[in-house]
C-alpha cells in the first residue's frame, strides 16, 4: 500500500486545527510540510512556528520538504520544531554528503529532493545514505500544478538505482498527484504520493485520501 502524505500547503491556514484534525481521523500516513524562503523558489509558505504547532496537533510522521537556500543553518531548529523526516534539495547544496549527515546526526531521516531538470544519476554516490528521495513532478513553488510526464521514466531509473545499491530509500512524488494519474506513478515504482489539492479541494478529503491508499 502506498504511504499517503497530503500536503499542507494546500490546508486553510486560517483553520489548521480543523485540518490537522481531520488528516489525524483520515488514512493519511505522513503530513507533508511545504517550506519556501522566496529565494530557493519564487514563493513563501509557512517556517518553524506553524510547524511547531501542527506538531502538536498529530503524532503522524511530520515529513518536512525544505525549498530553501542554506537547509544546513536550519536543520536543527526544524529538529526541535518536530521535524520526523527533512528533506533538502540537491540543487540547495553543495556539500549535500555533510547535509545529509548532519541530519541523520539530529535524530531525523534523511530525504533528498530533486527538481524536475536535475538527473537522478546524480543520486548514485550518495543513495545508500538517504531514506528517502522526493521527485518533483512539477518546478517546486505552488501546489495546484500539473503532473509532468518525464517523471515516469525518472521513477524507473531511480528504482533501480536504488535496488543496485541494495537500499531501502522511499520514492516519494510531489507534485501535481491525482487520482487520474496515481496509479501509473505507483506502478512506475513510486512508494509515497504527495497530495495537495487533489486531497484539500475535494468534496471530501477523507475519502479521497482512502482512495488514493486504496490504489
Ligand atoms: C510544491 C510543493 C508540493 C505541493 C504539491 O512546491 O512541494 O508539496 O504542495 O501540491 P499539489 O499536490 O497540489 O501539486
Ligand atoms: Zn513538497
Amino acid at each position: 500500500m502506498p504511504i499517503i502524505a497530503p500536503s499542507l500547503l494546500s490546508a486553510n491556514f486560517l483553520h489548521l486545527e480543523k485540518d490537522c484534525q481531520m488528516l489525524n481521523e483520515s488514512q493519511a500516513d505522513w503530513f507533508h510540510l511545504d517550506v519556501m524562503d522566496g529565494r530557493f523558489v519564487p514563493n513563501i509558505s509557512f517556517g518553524l512556528p506553524v510547524i511547531s504547532h501542527i506538531r502538536k496537533a498529530t503524532n503522524k510522521v511530520c515529513d518536512v520538504h525544505l525549498m530553501i537556500e542554506e537547509p544546513e543553518k536550519y536543520a536543527q531548529a526544524f529538529k526541535d520544531a518536530g521535524a520526523d523526516i527533512l528533506t533538502v534539495h540537491i540543487e540547495a547544496c553543495n556539500h549535500l554528503h555533510r547535509n545529509i549527515q548532519q541530519i541523520k546526526s539530529l535524530g531525523m531521516k534523511a530525504g533528498i529532493a530533486v527538481n524536475p531538470h536535475t538527473s537522478v544519476e546524480l543520486l548514485k554516490d550518495i543513495i545508500a545514505d538517504v531514506d528517502l528521495v522526493c521527485l518533483m513532478s512539477v518546478n517546486p513553488g505552488f501546489g495546484g500544478q500539473s503532473f509532468i510526464p518525464q517523471t515516469l521514466e525518472k521513477i524507473k531509473q531511480l528504482k533501480s538505482i536504488i535496488n543496485n545499491a541494495s537500499s531501502n530509500c522511499l520514492i516519494e512524488i510531489d507534485g501535481g498527484v491525482t487520482l487520474e494519474n496515481a496509479n501509473e506513478i505507483l506502478t512506475a515504482g513510486a512508494d509515497v504520493l504527495v497530495a495537495g489539492n487533489t486531497v484539500f479541494k475535494s468534496a471530501d478529503p477523507k475519502a479521497t485520501i482512502a482512495a488514493l491508499k486504496a490504489l
